[in-house]
């Protein structure tokens, strides 16, 4: 089984995204890492995020290694991750790979905007993750404080407000939910309660599948 999780910046997908693919056994994907990978890479070699022959080339050129880069985490290489998914030619680059990962035995969940439109729209399970602006520019600060950046909640909410606009309103893969995903708000819910509802969701499809009526 393939299970997608798109939502915007901060709304608790990566959390739902690694717990579900560990309680399932299944391989997890971080897609916003290989866009804020590409982003880094350029950042280092001093390169503009919005010249897209220099981000195609960055990604055509992705290791894999990368994601695991704590400073793939920070707020700048998060708006310049943005920016490079903007280009269609970094994401054509960047198809392959995600679907190799998403193919592996016996499942993989896979979490970023566009994973249950374009790079799955096969998936079994497809999740809409999303929270309310402010909320998830005060989870996006926690987070950002814990790593030592000093920011405060103004800059924080106007940074991931461009960044959701961006990536909303992008042509290439814009940030929609597939018409066949089931929407989580997770305002005011416990990163528990996000959990126990996908697992339901998780096992009521695996049940379906293997009555083999796909459950839809
Ligand atoms: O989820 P994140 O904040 O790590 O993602 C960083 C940026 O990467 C995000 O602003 C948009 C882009 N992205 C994308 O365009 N498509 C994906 N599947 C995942 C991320």
């Amino acid at each position: 089984m393939i299970v997608t999780i798109d939502g915007p910046a901060a709304a608790g997908k990566g959390t739902l995204a690694r717990r579900l693919a560990a309680a399932l056994g299944y391989v997890y994907l971080d897609t916003g890492a290989i866009y804020r990978a590409v982003a880094k890479s350029m950042l280092d070699a001093g390169g503009d995020p919005d010249d897209p022959g220099e981000a195609a080339a960055h990604a055509q050129t992705l290791d894999p290694a990368m994601l695991d880069d704590p400073g793939l985490r920070g707020e700048a290489v998060g708006d310049a991750a943005s920016r490079v998914a903007a280009l269609p030619a970094v994401r054509t680059a960047l198809l392959a790979f995600q679907r190799r990962v998403a193919a592996t035995p016996p499942g993989a969940v896979l979490d970023g905007r566009d994973t249950g439109t374009v790079v799955c729209p096969e998936a079994e399970l497809k999740l809409f993750v999303t929270a309310g602006l402010e909320e998830r520019a005060r989870r996006r600060l926690e987070e950002l404080r814990s790593k030592g950046e000093t920011l405060m909640l103004p800059e924080v909410l106007a940074e991931v407000a461009a960044r959701d606009s961006r990536d909303r309103t992008r042509l290439t893969a814009p940030l929609r939910p597939a018409d066949d995903a089931v929407e989580i708000d997770t305002t005011g819910m416990t990163p528990d309660a996000v959990f126990q509802r996908a697992w339901l969701l998780a096992m009521e499809r695996l049940a379906a599948l293997q009555r083999g009526s796909g459950g839809r």
